[in-house]
């Protein structure tokens, strides 16, 4: 039978790569549309040493309608899982205007693509971001939609809009993953997190802290309402986040959805604190990592952590791996990616 072609955009990105390797896994071949804008073309040749395939790449910002359409004409995608967005939260309070441009201009691009050329259906990459400060922990699909923390956030909760306003009048089911917060990397150490210059995020500044690139770890705040005081999130090993992606494909292409547009949190249901991150991280790599507490980071919400019944039913899809695998594998891809880069 002929494999069935996905289109992801984004696909040379964190989750777009990896999420590329596990549908090759599972039997499904794999267009890419990525304007590197974030990621390095390197990577493709890393996915495609993963996973032994040759992959169809092309370099194209999908802000330009004509490529984009141009890409897709005779190609049959079956369906496209959408990726690629700007997601820094601290850049988009900066240039606002590049975040709605970028990240809804570009959706719509596709979903004008999806249309004229008769593809089956969207996966988008959505984030826990969209339910704000929630009031009432863990987040259900259920929970409110609270004003939106930031420009990023905001495009996350438009898009989401949109394609549910898409996928019903076009008929084309549509599935939208709320991501919690994705860390580690593949196994194999070749594909991982690659922020460019200081990172925003925990996990990757914990790496390059422990690598030597940074002098010392800042712990945002341990005066918050928690456990120890720091902030409470739902980390999600990128493998077990992709292998969410290729559950929803599955599920679209297997006519199995209930209503055009659906949407699952994306999260281990576990929630944990920033100093239990590092201490896991010191632990399983048996590092000492230099941290200190200071102020509170501007936008940072308390404690956010997933019910994740829906999605582990619906998707028959469950997250498998724990946060000492997710600190172990961030690790070695971080000595890995420096041994290469050297
Ligand atoms: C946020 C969004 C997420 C989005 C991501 C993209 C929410 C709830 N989550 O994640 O949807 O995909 O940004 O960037 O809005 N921390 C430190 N020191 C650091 C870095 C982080 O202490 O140097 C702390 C933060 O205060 C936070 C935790 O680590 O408590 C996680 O932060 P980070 O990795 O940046 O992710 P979020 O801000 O949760």
């Amino acid at each position: 039978m002929k494999k069935r072609n996905i289109l992801v955009t984004g696909g040379l990105g964190y989750i777009g790569s990896h999420t590329c390797v596990e549908l090759i896994k599972s039997g499904y071949e794999v267009s890419i549309i990525d304007n590197l804008v974030n990621s390095e073309r390197f990577i493709l040749d890393r996915i495609e040493k993963i996973s032994g395939e040759k992959i169809n790449f092309y370099e194209i910002d999908i802000k330009d309608l004509d490529e984009t359409r141009s890409c897709f004409k005779n190609k049959n995608f079956d369906l496209v899982i959408h990726f690629a967005a700007l997601k820094s939260v601290n850049e988009s309070v900066i240039f606002p205007d590049r975040y709605y441009r970028n990240n809804i201009g570009s959706l719509e691009n596709i979903l004008k693509c999806i249309e004229s050329e008769d593809v089956g259906g969207l996966v988008f990459s959505s984030s826990c971001t969209v339910y704000g400060q929630p009031d009432i922990l863990p987040v259900t699909e259920s929970s409110p939609l609270k004003k939106a923390e930031s420009p990023y956030a905001e495009t996350k909760q438009i898009c989401e809009k949109i394609i549910k306003e898409f996928s019903t009048i076009n008929t084309k089911p549509s599935i939208s993953l709320r991501y919690f917060n994705p860390v580690g990397a593949h196994e194999s150490g070749l594909i991982g997190e690659l922020p460019r210059g200081v990172p925003d995020n925990l996990v990757p500044f914990i790496t390059q802290t422990a690598i030597g690139k940074r002098d010392k770890l800042k712990v945002f705040g341990d005066d918050y309402n928690t456990k120890d005081g720091t902030p409470i999130r739902d980390y999600i090993h990128v493998v077990d986040l992709a292998e969410a992606h290729v559950s929803a494909v599955d599920r679209l292409i297997n006519d199995e959805t209930k209503d055009n547009y659906e949407f699952y949190n994306v999260g281990t249901g576990t929630g944990y604190s920033v100093l239990e991150v590092i201490k896991s991280f010191e632990r399983i790599n048996k590092i000492k990592l230099s941290y200190e507490i200071v102020g509170r980071r501007e936008g940072d919400i308390e404690s956010i952590y997933s019910d994740n019944k829906l999605s582990s039913k619906t998707l028959n899809w469950r997250a498998i791996r724990d946060l000492d695998q997710m600190m172990k594998s961030a690790w070695i891809w971080e000595k890995k990616f420096n041994e290469s880069d050297s």
